[in-house]
């Protein structure tokens, strides 16, 4: 019995379990992917390895913060004058300067709806609500595997997934066959998942021909393709990574595209993304966009500001943008450089050189996966992923050594 304001309360009602509401819940397993950052740092071993959550290190194993940002955020410190609100959609100069960077200058701006979001993530919940909200019954194709994430964005809007095979393990290669024969059965207005580049969890991404044809695809069967476009910059280059998903805004009336600025900016914790809305008229972007107000409302009113000023800054001034496109392109040719050293290392790793990207998906049983991070410190996903940004030069030859030794 407590003493509240003068009365006697008795809780004896309220700590029975039927009258509890959080009792009522279901304990959900943590997120495997996020898991591995504490087991790697509870590892007291000398020497460990982590190719486990998705972020670039160099090679003396940091992510840094880009020395653009650093400049931005020096002067961002001494112009600011407000931290007043922006608004649901977020810094529009950010999103304006974005547009053309993320979709190429060919599409026309007054096509387009969207705003900045907190990080991809954002844009691909407020992307799914839109689509339910649009389409209810819309199917979400996609091809396994796929970032494990997806699942649960898509059904937190109520969306129902169909996967259809993408990677054949064995060979490393795209099963396009099966992809276009999932999609042939499509129904019209359902949603194509598709990666822009860089495929997360595979790094097998399509080619040219294999775009257009998925493009056209979408575009006969009225298919609206979703495209999640999360590293951009880290495979062939910002202008030839985005080479896919302009063909499907050429070929296309509509389609949605989920940006994310985490990895390219290094700006992980900031959360920076954007969502972009394709529409067929300017009439339906302007729709699409006052239901994307309504819904950025509803979710988090207005998204975080620091990152996306950081952007917008860095692609307002030429001598950032100059010092930022070179720190991206050596994180890419870092990345590259360590598919090569590992290709080189093993003949049966050389595949590793046609894919892109901070990943691949090592043909692994969950037994070599807990081998390989029991008996050698190396941390790698439970589905055989490897975020090769993890590797410095030094470690390729352990890595190979311990790859060789589970196998
Ligand atoms: C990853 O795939 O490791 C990253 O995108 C981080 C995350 O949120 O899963």
């Amino acid at each position: 019995m407590d003493q509240v304001g003068g009365t006697k309360m008795d809780h004896a009602d309220s700590t029975r379990p039927a009258s509890r509401t959080l009792t009522r819940l279901t304990a959900q397993p943590p997120d495997a992917i996020l898991e591995l950052i504490s087991l790697h740092a509870q590892d007291e071993r000398e020497r460990k390895i982590d190719l486990g959550v998705g972020v670039y290190r160099d090679e003396a194993g940091v992510t840094p913060v880009f020395a653009a940002v650093k400049a931005a955020e020096d002067r961002l410190l001494r112009s600011q004058t407000t931290k007043s609100y922006l608004g649901p959609e977020g810094d529009i100069e950010f999103f304006r300067r974005l547009l053309p960077l993320a979709l190429g200058s060919d599409v026309a701006a007054e096509r387009v709806a969207g705003m900045q979001t907190p990080g991809g993530t954002g844009a691909l919940r407020i992307g799914a609500e839109l689509i339910a909200a649009a389409n209810p019954n819309a199917r979400v194709h996609v091809g396994a595997p796929t970032w494990p994430n997806h699942a649960p964005i898509f059904a937190a809007a109520r969306l129902e997934l169909v996967e259809h095979p993408y990677l054949d393990p064995a060979n490393q290669t795209v099963r396009f066959g099966d992809m276009m024969a999932a999609l042939e059965k499509a129904a019209a207005r359902d949603v194509v998942l598709l990666h822009g580049c860089c495929h997360n969890p595979t790094g097998a991404d399509l080619d040219a021909v294999q775009w257009q044809a998925v493009a056209r695809l979408c575009a006969e069967r009225g298919l609206l393709p979703f495209i999640d476009f999360a590293y951009h910059g880290l495979g062939d280059g910002l202008e030839a990574d985005r080479q896919g998903l302009a063909c499907v805004a050429r070929h296309c009336p509509e389609a949605i595209v989920a940006y994310s600025c985490d990895k390219n900016f290094g700006l992980y914790r900031e959360r920076v993304g954007a969502l972009f809305v394709l529409a067929a008229d300017r009439s339906d972007a302007a729709l699409a966009q006052s239901n994307l107000l309504s819904l950025a409302r509803a979710n988090w009113s207005m998204p975080p500001d620091h990152g996306a000023a950081i952007v917008r800054l860095i692609l307002e001034r030429e001598e950032l943008s100059a010092l930022w496109r070179e720190e991206l392109e050596n994180m890419r040719r870092r990345i590259a450089a360590m598919r090569e050293g590992l290709a080189r290392l093993d003949p049966a790793l050389a595949f590793l050189t046609r894919q892109k990207g901070m990943f691949s998906t090592l043909d692994l049983t969950p037994r070599q996966v807990a081998a390989l991070r029991e008996e050698h410190a190396v941390y790698v996903a439970g589905t055989g992923r490897i975020n090769i940004a993890g590797l410095a030069p030094h470690d390729l030859q352990a890595f190979a050594a311990a790859l060789a030794a589970v196998r």
